[in-house]
């Protein structure tokens, strides 16, 4: 008899770059990847990547973005989190949770105390799996020419600490979003 073969958990690792090949690596060629064409917005790419590579070609990523904000009376700042990707043939295995979760572990040293995501309405219960929240007011972020419009997207958010509470009151992205 066989011997059955032992699946070890997937490594993540810090990606030195995730460029648009990469991305199509993972996901394959689309004009719409991520579903949110129809925003019409305008994205800022991330700076910090982390992946996932089975059998030498890269299948997950998360990304990450420091970027400035306000809720209420409070001017903060936050951990972007976007790009979000599994390899189609690879979903529904927890590579999501994988990355997202090695992403956050290292959003955590980077200063700000919640990470802070744009999703569209059926991947809500996915993040609040992951223990994330939906925020429920209007968040308005930034876009070419200093336009402000309101995320039409869901905006959800993670504690990066303990004793983190996100402010009360309105939110804005003091940026494009991510
Ligand atoms: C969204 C996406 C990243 C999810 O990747 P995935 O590897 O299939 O996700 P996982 O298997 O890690 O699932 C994460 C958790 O959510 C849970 N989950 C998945 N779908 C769910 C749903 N509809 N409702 C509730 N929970 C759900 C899973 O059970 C898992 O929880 P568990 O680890 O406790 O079992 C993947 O489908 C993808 O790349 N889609 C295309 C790109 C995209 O839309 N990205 C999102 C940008 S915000």
């Amino acid at each position: 008899m066989s011997e059955t073969r032992s699946s070890a958990t997937p490594a993540v690792v810090r990606l030195p770059q995730y460029t648009k090949a990469d991305q199509e690596e993972i996901l394959g060629k689309s004009d719409d990847p991520f579903g949110v064409a129809s925003t019409g917005l305008t994205w800022l790419p991330k700076e910090v990547h982390f992946g996932i590579r089975h059998q030498g070609r890269l299948v997950a990523h998360t990304g990450l973005l420091r970027l400035p904000v306000s809720a209420g009376d409070t001017r903060t700042a936050v951990v972007g989190v976007g790009g979000v990707a599994v390899a189609p043939g690879m979903q529904g295995q927890g590579l999501a949770r994988l990355v997202v979760t090695a992403a956050l572990e290292h959003a955590r040293t980077m200063g700000p105390q919640h990470a802070l995501l744009f999703c569209r309405p059926p991947l809500v219960p996915l993040y609040q799996r992951l223990g994330w929240h939906p925020l429920d007011t209007d968040v308005l972020v930034e876009q070419p020419e200093g336009r402000l419009v309101t995320m039409p997207l869901r905006t959800m958010v993670t504690p990066l600490r303990d004793d983190a509470r996100w402010p009360p009151g309105p939110v804005r992205l003091l940026s494009l979003p991510m």
